[in-house]
């Protein structure tokens, strides 16, 4: 039965083509082979160029990673957010505030125009209209009513356009003296007073109530 549909096919192919079945399905065989060298160059090379194009878009308008609250740093620690590691938040403070300006890399980011402010708190600078050096620090100390002035509107705009993401930590002189009443004392002070207890039904327990 196959053999015989298989002599028909040959008979049909002879006589519609005028070719013999063998050239009739060689012609076929490179019509595909040609058929798909040629979409294989085209289809593959146009939807590479779309997925790198994809890539591309997708790399420009990547989304930033929300704003991660860092509490208290000092700064020293600020500094380190001053945009020459692309994989950290971009920050600056104004008057102890710090805000996430990484939205502003054209801004503050390496080479940018106020790059200088970048990881710090640059208050007196913003107050003062000025990129001196010396000028670049949170001391606001001697300013005059204008200067103060235009420092609030910079702490205004800041506060509308940016997210808070901690404050700097003050950094307390330290002298011998507060050092030990500070810190030492008490620690030791709680703990001696809570062993010696035991009259604390009598007169001292009285005291350690109202405390
Ligand atoms: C010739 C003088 C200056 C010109 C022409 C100028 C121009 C500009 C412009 C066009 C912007 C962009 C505003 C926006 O799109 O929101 C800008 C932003 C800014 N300028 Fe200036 N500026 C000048 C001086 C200063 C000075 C002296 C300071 C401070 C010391 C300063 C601090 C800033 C800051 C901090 C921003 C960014 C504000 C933000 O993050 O949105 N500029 N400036």
């Amino acid at each position: 039965m196959a053999i015989e549909l298989w002599e028909t096919l040959k008979e049909s192919i002879t006589v519609y083509t005028g070719l013999s079945p063998a050239t009739f399905f060689t012609v076929i065989a490179l019509g595909l082979a040609l058929y798909y060298v040629v979409s294989e160059l085209f289809g593959s090379s146009s939807s590479e160029a779309q997925y790198k194009r994809s890539r591309d878009a997708e790399e420009e308008v990547q989304p930033l990673p929300p704003p991660v609250q860092l509490g208290e740093i000092t700064e020293e620690e600020l500094r380190g957010y001053d945009g020459a590691d692309p994989n950290k938040p971009l920050l600056m403070a104004i008057k102890g505030q710090i805000y996430d300006v990484s939205q502003s890399r054209m801004f503050y980011g390496p080479g940018g125009p106020y790059a200088l402010f970048a990881g710090k708190d640059a208050s007196r600078a913003l107050a003062k209209m000025s990129f001196e050096d010396s000028d670049l620090t949170s001391d606001i100390s001697g300013l005059g009513v204008f200067e103060l002035d235009a420092l609030q509107d910079w702490e205004y705009k800041f506060m509308s356009k940016y997210v808070k993401v901690g404050t700097i930590k003050k950094t307390v002189p330290v002298t011998d003296g507060e050092t030990t009443e500070g810190d030492a004392k008490p620690a030791e002070a709680a703990p001696s007073e809570s062993v010696v207890p035991e009259p604390k039904e009598t007169t001292t327990g009285g005291e350690a109530d109202k405390e």
